[in-house]
């Protein structure tokens, strides 16, 4: 069996030749931690969009869009906490010179325990069969309590010393764990640093007068200083949700795991403006909304997990992830955050302007808590991607790479094959080609034998594709084949837009919600 390296590089390379990835400005050896989507990856990418849209904003009448801009006024990251708080650890080894997150360090150590408790599981679901009960063995094997307890205890102990500012205890933490720098081998290791992870840039064009500005590290700040403008004119009433996608820029340190961790990226972000003590009530259900956003993709109940946050964000008093089974194992995809009245109470505090909300039911005005989800676009996409690639081993002893993508979010929905660039048959598939386009994206493919080309649409993940042939311009059929299954059936031409919206229309998706 291929390891998790072995998998990872797979999806990287497939993402590559397929028109999906590209490293940002390759022909000069590419710039770290920066990438640039290809032709299927801009369609999977806006498709992913659309999905999260029309699920926030669409489906649910008290929530609205925005579009704020990346630049936006200095004092905001005063007032958001960042220009203080925005900070990873950082540790270099000496012997390396290698820096890194010195919290990414010790949960890189906690997800090997981890891996040791999935290894036991393994074992045991073979030795059991099938009356295997994971929940009971987690909860009774005294091996796996034992991992269990490790990494619960130095996830607290990692979590404290960071909300205490004990950079101390982080270094001494990474030293009692005998943490090995991954490249030197050794334990030579550097006190611990905090680094600020935002961009900064200027505005103006003469060196005096220019203002110094940052590259919004979260879009979220872009939604609280339009609060009361969007109340306002949208006349909301509270409860009521504010959501955006747009790009966010953060000087990460430790730049790795391809689209994971990126300079720049892409946010979808919703805040829900509530009652303040409202708000316990509120997180419960923000996190059942969006896993359940997330199942109905239909990518495996068993691979998504709720993490509960020991170290808070300066703005929380509550924060869980949903985390997501990476080619690279558990990690967070998106968060859940109670973010109190932190953002709006400072912007009051540094604007001098009132961002209250009238509450007529209570005849009083107050400063809304809020209720934050916020999952990563990029990472979003990684997770769809490396989820569906697939190599299969067929019956006839040969094998077929496809990416089985969910048909919601295909980049290219059917790929249209006249069986002969002959008989008239090009010209049909050209027409059906033609009405298809205006309902859904649709390719046309006529090289190589009709194999070959199946092969190809499996590897980009078209979810069909339809044949034209001789009894094409007999009974006026085509035989139309699911990427998945394979299977390939006979149905009337008149009927191919039919047959393929059923299964790629949001509606019948977003309706498992
Ligand atoms: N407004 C809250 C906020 O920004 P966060 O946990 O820092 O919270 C939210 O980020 C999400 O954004 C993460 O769950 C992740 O999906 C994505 N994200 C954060 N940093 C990222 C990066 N460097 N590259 C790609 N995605 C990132």
């Amino acid at each position: 069996m291929a390891n998790q390296d072995d998998i990872f590089k797979k999806v990287i390379s497939h993402a590559k030749e397929y028109g999906y990835i590209f490293q940002s400005s390759e022909i000069y050896d590419g710039l770290s931690a920066v990438y640039d989507y290809g032709q299927n990856g801009v369609e999977l990418k806006k498709n992913i969009r659309e999905y999260w849209w029309k699920a926030m904003v669409q489906l649910n009448d008290n929530i609205v869009g925005i579009d704020a801009a990346i630049l936006m006024h200095p004092t905001t990251w005063k007032a958001s906490g960042h220009v203080d708080a925005f900070n990873d650890p950082l540790i270099d080894n000496k012997d390396s010179k290698k820096r890194y997150r010195a919290d990414v360090l010790v949960e890189d150590h906690v997800a090997k325990i981890e891996g040791k408790i999935e290894k036991e599981v393994k074992k045991a679901a073979k030795r059991f069969g099938d009356s295997f009960d994971k929940d009971q063995f987690l909860s009774t094997n005294p091996r796996v309590l034992d991992y269990q307890s490790k990494a619960d205890s130095i996830l607290k102990r990692l979590g404290k010393s960071l909300e205490n500012e004990d950079l101390a205890d982080v270094k001494a933490l990474i030293e009692e764990l005998e943490i090995v720098c991954p490249v030197s081998g050794s334990k030579n290791w550097t006190d611990v640093k905090q680094f600020n992870l935002m961009f900064g840039t200027k505005l103006g064009a003469s060196a005096d007068t220019a203002t110094d500005l940052y590259l919004r590290p979260e879009t979220a700040q872009g939604i609280f200083v339009n609060f009361l403008n969007v109340q306002k004119t949208g006349r909301m009433k509270i409860p009521f949700g504010i959501a955006q996608t747009g790009k966010a820029f953060r000087n990460e340190i430790v730049a790795r795991q391809f689209i994971f961790r990126m300079r720049e990226f892409e946010q979808m972000e919703m805040q829900y403006f509530i009652k303040p003590g409202t708000q316990k009530e509120w997180y419960e259900t923000w996190k059942e909304k969006r896993m359940n956003w997330h199942l109905s993709l239909g990518m495996g109940e068993d691979n998504y997990r709720f993490h509960d946050h020991e170290k808070l964000a300066h703005y929380a008093d509550a924060a869980a992830d949903i985390e997501f089974r990476f080619p690279f194992g558990f990690k967070e995809l998106e968060g859940i955050h109670s973010r109190t009245d932190f953002d709006l109470a400072n912007h009051e505090k540094y604007s001098g302007k009132k961002l209250q909300y009238f509450d007529p039911e209570l005849n009083e005005s107050y400063v809304p808590y809020v209720l934050e989800t916020s999952i990563g676009l990029d990472r979003m996409f990684l997770a769809v991607f490396s989820n569906s690639l697939e190599e299969e081993q067929l019956e006839n002893n040969t094998s077929r790479v496809v990416l089985k993508l969910p048909a919601v979010l295909a980049p290219t929905k059917v790929a249209v094959l006249p069986l002969l660039r002959k008989d008239g048959l090009p010209e049909i598939a050209q027409k059906l080609v033609d009405e298809l386009k205006w309902n859904f994206s649709v390719v046309y493919d006529e090289k190589d034998a009709v194999g070959r080309r199946y092969r190809r649409q499996d590897a980009v993940g078209t979810p069909f594709c339809v044949t034209i042939d001789h009894q094409t311009l007999e009974d006026e059929t085509v035989t139309i084949r699911h990427r998945d299954s394979m299977e390939q059936e006979r149905i009337p031409l008149t009927e191919v837009a039919s047959t393929v919206s059923k299964a790629v229309d949001l509606k019948e998706w977003l309706q498992k919600l």
